[in-house]
């Protein structure tokens, strides 16, 4: 299942503006290395990130992201350059085995800035077609071929080797190497959930006390429950009694209106009515008898008053007469008697005479009228108008009361004269006081009803909340102990074998990983019959070295160049027993090394190291004369420079030399 990197994009990536594409395949397979030439800050490293990155995306653990937040690190990533909303991209093409068959794949990861946060997008094409189930199960298919855990073992930089170089590292390099090597990450990870499990267990004594809780909560819900029901019952039974009250109480109300039972409640009103009627009948009456007691009798003898009036003008006229007669019958005969004397126009004379004559025969006339009334004209003026005016219009007006009235008394005669007997109405009378008293009381309860049952009811509710607590707390305790239980069961089998397992696997894995180990060593260090022995411990995963004499060597003892070559080999035997035909990826390792000591790395470990090796190095490092021990097994070379104007690093074909 050999793996090879083909090619790889970057995409405005760290100081990568534009996009870089770089051959990577190995022209054959005596030529692995594609060795990449750049001096100090040209981005090498930024390409072992990228490779990376573009494969584990959020889960990549390179020493430059360290504990930044990852949508952090990919906005740091772009280049500063570049428009950050156009964001950066890489793609890595590779070709690999799977179930027996070649196939190609493609990814390209692609991420820009939108407003303040960030947008990241994969897309993977297999044989050169866009692979939905593969896109979005990415992290997935990639852990099958290189999994995350050991892809340190071929993913390095140079520093972390100089780190590793620590005795207690190169123990924690073993410990995980190994662990991940051989999945026992995985037996770990068991036997701490078989520990919680366990844990769990021990609240099985407290579930006991819940079961008691919940059964004397469950008691109470019930009695409750029934305590509901009864009190809705009588509530229901009080309702019917009600409506069956009402029924009676109207037919009793229909029998009593039958029976003249209204007219009945409203005779007092009707007896007050009526003797009210009646006194306005006695009142107008008595108005009327005095008037008649007074001047309306006059009323009937109209004609006869208009002679009276005409006889006393006629006795009066007759009285003044006779008091002027004499006085005019001498004013008269002197009148004449001094006409007489005169020389009066005998025609004038003539018709004086004439005219007191008249004025006297007319005197005598009246002076023969019968005076029998001797009452003054002005009464009957007076009369007159009082009668014609006031007393004819309040006798009309009493008449038209007293009528009136006496129509009201008779109707409340006729209604008094319906009223039925209060002994006849009796019966029903004091049913109906029955009935109304029973539906009070009946109302009554219903609303005391209604009462309890608010009251019952949220008890019960309250109650009911208790016992869905106690029995959510419950199942999940029956669920651990449930678990527990069954895991419990197996647990010191399942324990015992893992322990058996791990030893047995470590062992087995160990021999084949001392003989690689002390080989990588061997070839790394040169120095002839120097260390011939390696072991690592089962339990503390300790290295202890044997020199030819069988001596024991402490890795402390070692100078610190051969501990880091130490480091190499324990990471070279480590990725050879995982039996991973994967790419390498070595980032300038050299550093700290003596000549001897790179001559070695160069000679025996970078073409050895896999079958595709990408080895990034300063001229420092692989200068001309390692580079013409490695040109044989060089496939690619490529030179890294910055170049001001571009304000980038450029890739280059052939190395410094
Ligand atoms: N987003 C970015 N845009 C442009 N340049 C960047 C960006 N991020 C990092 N850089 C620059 O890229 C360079 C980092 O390069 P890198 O660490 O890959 O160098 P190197 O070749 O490994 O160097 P050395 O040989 O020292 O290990 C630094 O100069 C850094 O300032
Ligand atoms: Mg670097």
């Amino acid at each position: 299942m050999i793996m090879i990197f083909e090619e790889i994009v970057l995409y405005n990536f760290g100081i990568y503006k534009g996009r870089h594409v770089i051959e990577l395949t190995p022209p054959s397979s005596q030529e692995t290395i594609i060795l990449m030439g750049g001096l100090n800050g040209s981005g090498k490293t930024t390409l072992l990130e990228a490779l990376q990155l573009i494969l584990y995306g959020k889960l990549s653990k390179h020493t430059n992201r360290a504990s930044m937040n990852y949508l952090d690190y990919l906005r740091r990533m772009i280049n500063y350059h570049a428009d950050p909303h156009k964001g950066a991209a890489l793609e890595l093409q590779f070709r690999h085995f799977k179930d027996g068959k070649e196939e190609s794949i493609r990814i390209h990861r692609l991420w820009h800035s939108i407003g303040k946060g960030l947008k990241e997008r994969v897309e993977v094409k297999r044989n050169g077609v866009l692979d939905t189930v593969i896109t979005e199960h990415w992290y997935e298919y990639v852990e099958e071929f290189i999994p995350s855990r050991i892809a340190s073992l071929f993913f390095f930089d140079g520093e972390k080797i100089e780190a590793f170089a620590e005795q207690h590292k190169t123990t924690e390099l073993l410990r995980t190497g190994i662990h991940a090597l051989l999945g026992l990450d995985l037996v770990n990870r068991l036997s701490t959930d078989l520990l919680t499990v366990e844990r769990k267990h021990k609240t099985q004594i407290q579930s006991q006390q819940d079961r008691a809780k919940i059964t004397a909560l469950e008691k109470e819900v019930k009695e409750f429950e029934t305590q509901v029901n009864h009190v809705v019952q009588q509530k229901i039974d009080a309702v019917q009694l009600l409506k069956q009250l009402k029924n009676e109480q109207d037919q009793l109300k229909e029998d009593y209106r039958r029976e003249g039972g209204e007219l009945f409640d409203q005779r007092e009103q009707i007896e007050a009515q009526s003797k009210m009627a009646k006194q306005k009948l006695y009142q107008a009456e008595e108005q009327l008898r005095e008037l008649a007691a007074g001047e309306a009798p006059l009323l009937l003898i109209p004609d006869l008053l208009r002679d009276t009036e005409k006889q006393a003008i006629l006795e009066q006229e007759a009285k003044m007469n006779r008091t002027l007669d004499e006085k005019l019958e001498e004013r008269d005969a002197t009148l004449l008697q001094l006409l007489g004397q005169h020389d009066t126009n005998s025609a004038a004379l003539t018709a004086i005479q004439t005219f007191l004559e008249a004025d006297k025969t007319e005197r005598q006339q009246s002076l023969k009228t019968e005076c029998y009334l001797n009452i003054e004209p002005a009464h009957f003026i007076r009369l007159q108008e009082a009668f014609l005016t006031q007393t004819q219009a309040s006798a009309k007006t009493l008449m038209a009361l007293a009528e009136q009235t006496a129509d009201e008394v008779n109707s409340c005669e006729r209604k008094m004269s319906g009223i039925p007997d209060p002994e006849s109405l009796e019966g029903i009378t004091v049913k109906l006081e029955n009935t109304q008293l029973q539906i009070n009381q009946a109302q009554f309860l219903i609303e005391a009803k209604e009462q309890e049952y608010q009251l019952v009811y949220k008890r019960l509710e309250h109650k009911q909340e208790e016992l869905r607590q106690a029995y959510d707390a419950k199942t999940q305790e029956q669920f651990s102990e449930e678990l527990t239980n069954r895991l419990l069961k197996h647990s010191d089998k399942v324990r015992g074998t893992l322990e058996k397992f791990r030893i047995a696997a470590t062992k087995k894995h160990l021999e084949q990983l001392e003989a690689l180990i002390l080989e990588s060593f061997q070839q790394l260090i040169r120095k002839d019959n120097f260390i011939n022995d390696i072991q690592i411990d089962p339990d503390s995963y300790t290295l202890t070295l044997y020199t030819s004499a069988q001596d024991v060597l402490s890795p402390e003892s070692l100078s610190a160049g051969e501990r880091q070559l130490l480091a190499i080999s324990v990471l070279w035997g480590l990725s050879r027993a995982s039996g991973r035909p994967l790419p390498a990826i070595i980032d300038t390792p050299l550093s700290r090394l003596d000549g001897k000591h790179r001559q070695n790395l160069v000679d025996h470990y970078f073409h050895k190291a896999s079958h595709q090796v990408i080895l990034l190095s300063t001229d420092e490092e692989i200068n001309k004369k390692y580079y013409r021990h490695l040109k044989p097994a060089i496939g690619r070379e490529y030179h890294i420079l910055y170049e001001d104007d571009k304000q980038s690093s450029v890739i280059k074909p052939g190395y410094f030399f």
